[in-house]
């Protein structure tokens, strides 16, 4: 029988340009399993993906045509149901997963209290009904999970890639690093940590917990191979990543929105890099029976300097920005030490595909050539999840849709999907 991996949340942005990586580079088969939801709550929101993305059936047609490979297939399944995880993993025995299917948006995680616990039981629990049935059917195979670097928050002192020795009480001891996520998006990462920490410890499964900074651009290799394989690109302030809404604000708005004084600094790193990493770490598995932290970040700056970085390239093309201050509707520290360490890609062989500014040009490019999409949608780039009110129970202006709050079936996801 042919090897496989899956990927689950392989339909979405860093998941689709992912698994067509994976599967121009193995014969193995590399399974989609998703449920399709970003694409629901993004439209839940009033907002769609500036890219024209095709369906999944339109997709892997599109990619056997252009490539001529047959080894990327679809499952559908949504992976809080423990049944349809447990069928799946039993049925390929993979040697590998990739865990993507999450809710990924802080900001949509702080809209109120419905989209806060969605946010909450869906990463919570889908992560542990997949390590469940890889203990039971795959104990040897390699999890590589998904986790952020916003992890960590903004703490005091360096963040190790890993545990750190502490001294308290006269005696010393390795710990966690402590966590300080700030949204309950971020908080359901850090549950994640825990449960396969413990996971590792009871059944030894060996884990890559890889915590990546922001992500930007839109294109990767395979991508570019034909607009039927593009992936999302979100530029809604729900939805978007700093860089990519810049953009976006250039296009459209000719002005910048900087949150507060533009001083929060944070790690990023391009599509490319965030693929790259992840075979490399495929490529580089942990030892049987280790669970492993990686951080992933290429660059380190702060929220103002990559404004004028992309006011610069906004030049090239023609478009001069101006910069404005706005209220920042996250709570954070607006100014703070960020230092972290990331030794462990680079250690493997890892490298920088692309230089930051090559990659913004060519989101320019994209967004240029799909400005009517977004013209369309251009109210949605001012924020509205703001923290400090994600109290209230439900946010009249953005309802989650109904038919996430539980699993979805076989049926309907095939149906989303573009395969009924
Ligand atoms: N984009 C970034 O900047 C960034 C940075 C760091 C970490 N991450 C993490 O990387 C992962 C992928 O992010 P992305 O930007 O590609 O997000 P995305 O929303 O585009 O992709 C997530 C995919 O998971 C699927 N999914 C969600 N819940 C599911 C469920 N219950 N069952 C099955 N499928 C489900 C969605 O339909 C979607 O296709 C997420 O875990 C995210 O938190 C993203």
């Amino acid at each position: 029988m042919k090897g496989s991996i899956i990927v689950f949340g392989g339909d979405g942005y860093i998941g689709w340009p992912l698994a067509m990586h994976l599967a121009m580079k193995t014969d193995d088969y590399v399974v989609i399993a998703d449920n399709m939801s970003t694409r629901i709550l993004v439209k839940s929101v009033h907002s769609d993906s500036l890219t024209p993305i095709s369906t999944m059936a339109e997709r892997l047609k599109a990619f056997r045509e252009y490539t001529n490979r047959d080894n990327l297939v679809f499952e559908p399944v949504d992976v809080r149901d423990m049944k349809a995880v447990d069928d799946l993993i039993k049925k390929y025995q993979p040697t590998a997963i990739v865990h993507l299917a999450q809710q990924r948006s802080a900001p949509f995680s702080m809209i109120d209290q419905r989209h806060a616990v969605y946010t909450e039981l869906n990463n919570i629990i889908g992560n542990i009904n997949i390590i469940f049935a890889m203990a039971r059917h795959v104990p040897g195979a390699h999890l590589l999970k998904m986790g952020s670097m916003g992890e960590y928050g903004t703490p005091e002192i360096p963040i190790p890639e890993g545990d750190i020795e502490i001294e308290y009480g006269g005696r010393k001891a390795k710990v966690m690093f402590p966590r300080f996520g700030q949204s309950y998006y971020h908080l359901s990462k850090i549950f994640d940590t825990y449960n396969l920490k413990l996971a590792n410890g009871l059944y030894g499964i060996r884990a890559t917990d890889i915590m990546q900074g922001v992500v930007f651009g839109v294109r990767t290799h395979e991508t570019q191979i034909a607009e039927e394989l593009c992936t999302r690109f979100d530029f809604d302030s729900t939805w978007g990543t700093v860089i990519n809404k810049y953009v976006v604000q250039a296009v459209l708005l000719h002005e910048l929105l900087i949150y507060g004084k533009g001083r929060q600094t944070r790690g990023f790193l391009s599509l490319y890099d965030s693929i790259n990493a992840m075979t490399l770490l495929l490529e580089n598995p942990p030892k049987e029976g280790e669970y492993r932290t990686v951080n992933q970040l290429d660059m380190i700056y702060d929220t103002l300097t990559l404004a004028h970085m992309v006011a610069e390239v906004a030049e090239e093309y023609g478009i001069k920005v101006t910069m404005r201050q706005i209220e920042n509707p996250r709570v954070e520290k607006e100014e703070h030490y960020y230092e972290v360490e990331h030794t462990i890609l680079p250690s493997i062989g890892f490298r920088r595909e692309k230089e930051m500014k090559d990659v913004i040009r060519e989101i320019f490019e994209d967004v240029l050539r799909y400005r009517e999409r977004a013209e369309a949608m251009k109210h949605l780039i001012y924020p509205y999840a703001k923290w400090r009110s994600s109290y209230v129970m439900d946010n009249e202006a953005f309802s989650l849709p109904p038919e996430v709050e539980r699993p979805l079936g076989r049926e309907e996801i095939l149906r989303l999907a573009g395969f009924r």
